[in-house]
């Protein structure tokens, strides 16, 4: 059974580890536990799993204002969608410069509006059947959302130093049925918008970001995910901020931001603003509750996602900082090494983690360093979904190649990637360099 404890006793409960320098850290430290207390019982768990690894894929970013901002949440009473969701949106929005931004359960979901929104406006020229041009390389729903609203993908390869898609390769892949470009910003690197926005001019084709791995990445000194007609983020735990669960749409387009407030709620229109169009439809007061424009989704976010994302903006500066720290001692020590090929940012990345592509001495060698990982207790994973057409979901797809996908496969073949976060991570960069170093030299 839940309890709820006065936040002033919560609060005593645990307090944040500063020092997580050692192979310990884990973020939060218990004190005095009330085992009966639920999310306290939850923290043990996470602090358990945590020491399986010397180096995790991702920690929780969150302290004790997040947890404090969910018990005074939930004592309000008030947990569906409601005015946290809008202050969160309202500080999202301006922290990106954007003129809209709309929160959902997820980033899949963000891109399942865009797409949505795209399609079934006649504001838009993309249509059952069209093409849009994607990477070889990125995440599955980024691309399910295509094949749901019937439109036909169009495979290009990725720059092998970027992880991005190749942007000297699209002009050619451009078809007569060519209608948009779904680009994505790999593991926190920005794609060359100056490029793609003049490839998208030039042919008269949306552009659509997905934004997902690279919240406070900057083109220029342009933010990532304001790019292009409309961009999606998401919260998920690994990610720059953590909501549980969470995603938002940013766009500067007012019938974009209508359409995916009407979808993500039963498609009905009472949550959009008096100006919009669809409000304009006459219908009396008594009908106007439950009048339905769009084919709609539940994909509402909760009052409780919103309050941990409005806590998270504030700390999001200072995760920068130190993720942007590990990005510089990685680089220092993995740049230089012909045994690898690591991300290059012609731009600021956010470093969502540090990827390697196996070479020279290593090449063909993944196997056997991952056994060293293991024993390491280094966290890995492939590079998102390595060569997206290798996966068996690609059955589903009606989709064509450009050219050849040569770098994604080689990055399905010879990649894997590991954690970047807000915690300094010296000497887990450093244990794997001196891993990865040492099997060099064996081969
Ligand atoms: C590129 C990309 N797009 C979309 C998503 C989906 O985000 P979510 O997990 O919030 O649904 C992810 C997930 O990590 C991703 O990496």
């Amino acid at each position: 059974m839940l309890r709820i404890l006065k936040p002033n006793f919560f609060m005593s409960t645990f307090t944040e580890n500063a020092n997580h320098q050692n192979s310990d850290f884990i973020g939060i430290k218990l004190e005095n536990v009330d085992n009966s207390f639920l999310p306290v019982k939850h923290l043990k768990k996470i602090t358990k799993k945590n020491k399986k690894f010397f180096y995790p894929l991702a920690l929780s970013s969150w302290g004790e204002e997040e947890y404090k901002s969910i018990i005074d949440q939930l004592q309000s009473g008030k947990l569906t969608m409601g005015d946290k969701v809008k202050e969160f949106e309202l500080e999202f929005a301006k922290m990106t410069g954007c003129k809209h931004a709309i929160m959902v359960n997820s980033g899949s979901s963000a891109n399942l509006l865009i797409i949505a929104a795209l399609t079934l406006s006649e504001n838009y020229d993309l249509n059952k059947g069209d093409e849009v041009i994607v990477p070889a390389l990125g995440w599955s729903t980024s691309y399910s959302p295509l094949l749901q609203y019937g439109l036909k993908l169009r495979f290009v390869d990725i720059n092998i130093n970027t992880l991005n898609i190749d942007e000297n390769k699209i002009t050619k892949a451009i078809t007569n049925k060519t209608k948009a470009i779904f680009g994505i910003n790999v593991l926190g690197n920005p794609m060359n918008f100056g490029i793609l926005e003049k490839i998208c001019n030039e042919h008269n084709l949306i552009l659509i970001e997905d934004n997902c791995e690279s919240m406070g990445a900057k083109y220029l000194t342009k933010a990532t995910g304001t790019f292009g007609i409309a961009a999606s983020h998401s919260f998920f735990f690994s990610h720059h901020i953590q909501t549980i669960e969470g995603g938002m749409i940013t766009t500067d387009q007012d019938d974009i931001s209508d359409y995916a407030r009407c979808l993500r709620a039963h498609g009905w229109t009472r949550d959009l603003s008096n100006e919009s169009d669809f409000r304009k439809i006459k219908i009396n007061k008594f009908k106007e509750k439950y009048m339905f424009a769009l084919p709609g989704y539940n994909l509402r976010p909760n009052e409780l996602n919103a309050v941990t994302g409005l806590c998270q903006l504030k700390k999001f500066q200072s995760f920068m900082t130190t993720r942007k720290q590990n990005s510089i001692n990685f680089k220092n020590l993995f740049s230089d090494e012909s045994f690898c090929i690591i991300q290059e940012s012609e731009h600021e990345s956010s470093w969502l983690g540090f990827s390697i592509i196996l070479n020279g001495p290593l090449t063909n060698k993944r196997s056997h360093l991952i056994y060293e990982l293991e024993k390491a207790k280094i966290e890995y994973r492939p590079i998102i979904t390595g060569n997206f057409l290798k996966n068996p979901v690609i059955n589903y797809y009606d989709y064509s190649i450009s050219e050849n996908l040569n770098n994604t496969e080689t990055v399905d073949n010879s990649g894997l990637y590991v954690g970047n976060y807000h915690c300094p991570l010296d000497s887990q960069i450093s244990k794997l360099y001196e891993i990865t170093k040492k099997l060099s030299k064996f081969y």
